[in-house]
């Protein structure tokens, strides 16, 4: 639909009218950490996705996802880092406040980055503070089992909603050895079976399970109540969430076993400039359409009152 566009922006152009996917209710309702424990117990699936940015939140938001998580793998899709360590916190809260500006209905979760919950207790909680504070989200998630149950306490002592993270948690690589599943002998499996019922116990509202064999998390999902977000722990988890860059194939350095692909918008984005190299190099575009021009007589009197062109 062609409107003219109001406001800031004094021109003519073509504003999007796009609305919600088609089988949404009209009306969106908020999510929230109660969401979350409603469809466990009601066996509904949680979708979960990754969102970096505003268009993309928008378009996750409007499709009707359960939550976006500000992860901070935001570090390698979006930033080109070998790894999440270099992520800081005014990195996260500028992309969290992109996301937020989108969001009507989604949960918002924001991952707080490497160094910024491992320090002290205080500074986990102030730091946690900045993400709803700053950042505009809902909830945070940070990594790690019972190590980090005092700071997990004192987060949601202060009122703020904490997801966990176990099995693969990408900020300790190093000690893990590289992105490898983990639990896959008798004895890790149960440590983060054990851990998972700690992360309960502290009070997470739900755990993310990343890079575990599925039926270890199939297993962790029954055991505990909090719901379960699987990444690459198969279909037994409460929910699932997948890096977006990932699944909408923007990300062309690797992709796990685990992502299914749901499209290729590298090779999108690669057509899409290409076509407008040769459109520009053949002068092609600017077509008509999207040239503004003149009235004729503002151009004539302009042409009358200019001094005439010297000869060369
Ligand atoms: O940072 C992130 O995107 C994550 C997901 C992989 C769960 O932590």
């Amino acid at each position: 639909m062609k409107l003219s566009v109001p406001g800031p922006y004094p021109m003519e152009g073509t504003m999007s009218t796009t609305a919600p996917a088609p089988n949404l209710p009209s009306v969106t309702k908020k999510k929230n950490i109660q969401t979350f424990r409603q469809k466990k117990e009601h066996g509904e699936p949680i979708t979960m996705l990754t969102g970096y940015d505003y268009p993309t939140a928008l378009a996750l938001d409007r499709a009707g996802i359960d939550a976006i998580l500000v992860g901070d793998s935001l570090g390698m899709v979006v930033l080109g880092y070998e790894d999440t360590m270099p992520v800081t916190m005014e990195q996260m809260l500028h992309h969290c406040r992109a996301v937020a500006r989108a969001v009507r209905s989604a949960l918002l979760i924001g991952d707080m980055p490497f160094m910024s919950y491992q320090i002290s207790t205080e500074e986990a909680v102030r730091n946690a503070g900045r993400f709803l504070q700053e950042g505009g989200m809902h909830s945070v998630k940070l990594e790690g089992g019972r190590e980090r149950l005092e700071t997990i306490r004192a987060i949601i002592n202060a009122g703020i909603p904490v997801m966990g993270h176990l099995g693969l948690t990408p900020q300790s690589i190093h000690a893990l050895g590289g992105f490898r599943t983990q639990g896959r002998t008798a004895e890790a499996a149960r440590r983060i079976l054990e851990d998972a019922i700690l992360l309960e116990e502290a009070g997470c509202y739900s755990l993310v399970l990343e890079s575990v064999p599925a039926r270890l998390a199939e297993l962790i999902s029954k055991r505990i109540s909090i719901p379960t977000i699987g990444i690459g722990a198969g279909v037994g988890c409460d929910g699932q969430v997948l890096v977006v860059h990932d699944m909408l194939g923007l990300f062309d350095r690797f992709t796990p076993k685990f992502v299914k692909k749901y499209a290729d918008l590298h090779g999108e984005m690669q057509r899409a400039f290409g076509e407008y190299i040769e459109d520009v190099l053949a002068r092609r575009y600017p077509a008509e359409e999207h040239t503004v021009e003149m009235p004729e007589e503002e151009w004539r009197m302009l042409l009358g009152e200019l001094p005439a062109e010297k000869d060369t």
